[in-house]
């Protein structure tokens, strides 16, 4: 029988540890860790996942602000607000919530955060000093899924990885920690021709493409481990990119969605600001 890995409950660990820690910090030094989510527009799943980081925030103790902009805000109102935060002490972290309304210019946006409080790791910087191997912001997403690995003792050192996908938010930056993490990675995409070959001589696959079901049984080698990062709607159902069913019985270790790798991503958030506040001392 194959471990499911529990997001969810890894997730809630790392937040009450990340909520002593802040408190330890307000008694010690009267401080805590401070994060600004900045959300543009209406976007109905944005609205959900920023009410969320901010209960999170809440809940851990962190000061949280949401600054809610209209959907009509320009690319220099939003640059403003942005340099707004770079510039407040009491706020460690600034995530701009994307997607961003037509009009903005996303990388003028995302490249005026400063590095030192990018909790998201996009910010160039941030990109360069992972892929030198360099302590970095990671991105949130390929961070905890490396959490995941650590906690249920999986070894990467040596064992060949497949990632589906090569978006700047999961793909990449996963590359760019599994070879931190000396394991001889392989990223796959649209355009890669044999991913099945690839993925039968894998050890773990990583999955991060957008499609339902993609990774199906006959895919994956005895004794996989397979971390589901997808998140599909169909039929007002959310599925993976992995057929969990299908999969299941052929594989060592395996992420369920919901309940998987989604979860860990606020707490990572979380532990970015952490880690951000904590480089202000
Ligand atoms: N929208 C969907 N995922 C993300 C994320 O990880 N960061 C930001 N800023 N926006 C998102």
């Amino acid at each position: 029988m194959p471990t499911k890995i529990d997001g969810k409950e890894l997730a809630q660990k790392i937040r009450n540890g990340l909520k002593e820690k802040a408190a330890e910090y307000k008694d010690k030094t009267g401080r805590v860790p401070g994060l600004a989510v900045i959300l543009v527009g209406e976007d109905p799943a944005s609205q959900v996942y920023v009410r969320m980081k901010n209960k999170a925030c809440e809940e851990a103790g962190f000061k949280s602000v949401v600054d809610r902009m209209p959907d009509t805000t320009t690319t220099d109102e939003l640059l403003a607000r942005v340099d707004q935060y770079n510039n407040d002490s009491s706020i460690n972290g600034i995530l701009v919530q994307l997607p961003l309304p037509k009009q903005i210019d996303e990388k003028r946006v995302l490249y005026a955060i400063r590095s030192e409080k990018d909790v998201d790791g996009f910010h160039p910087v941030n990109v360069g000093l992972l892929n030198i191997g360099e302590d970095a912001l990671a991105p949130c997403t390929p961070a905890g899924v490396m959490v995941m690995f650590e906690e249920y003792g999986i070894e990467l050192s040596g064992k060949n990885v497949a990632v589906l996908g090569r978006s700047n938010i999961v793909g990449k930056p996963m590359a760019a920690l599994l070879i931190k993490a000396n394991a001889t990675v392989t990223v796959c995409h649209s355009r890669t021709k044999n991913i099945k070959d690839i993925c039968r001589r894998s050890d773990i696959i990583v999955a991060a493409i957008g499609k339902a079901n993609f990774v199906t049984a006959d895919m994956v080698s005895d004794g996989a481990v397979i971390i589901d990062v997808g998140i599909n709607r169909v039929e007002d159902k959310l599925v993976g990119d992995v057929d969990y069913e299908g999969v299941f019985s052929k594989a060592s270790y395996i992420t369920p969605v919901p309940g998987g790798v989604g979860p860990m991503t606020i707490a990572m958030l979380l532990s970015n600001t952490l880690k951000a506040f904590e480089k202000t001392f």
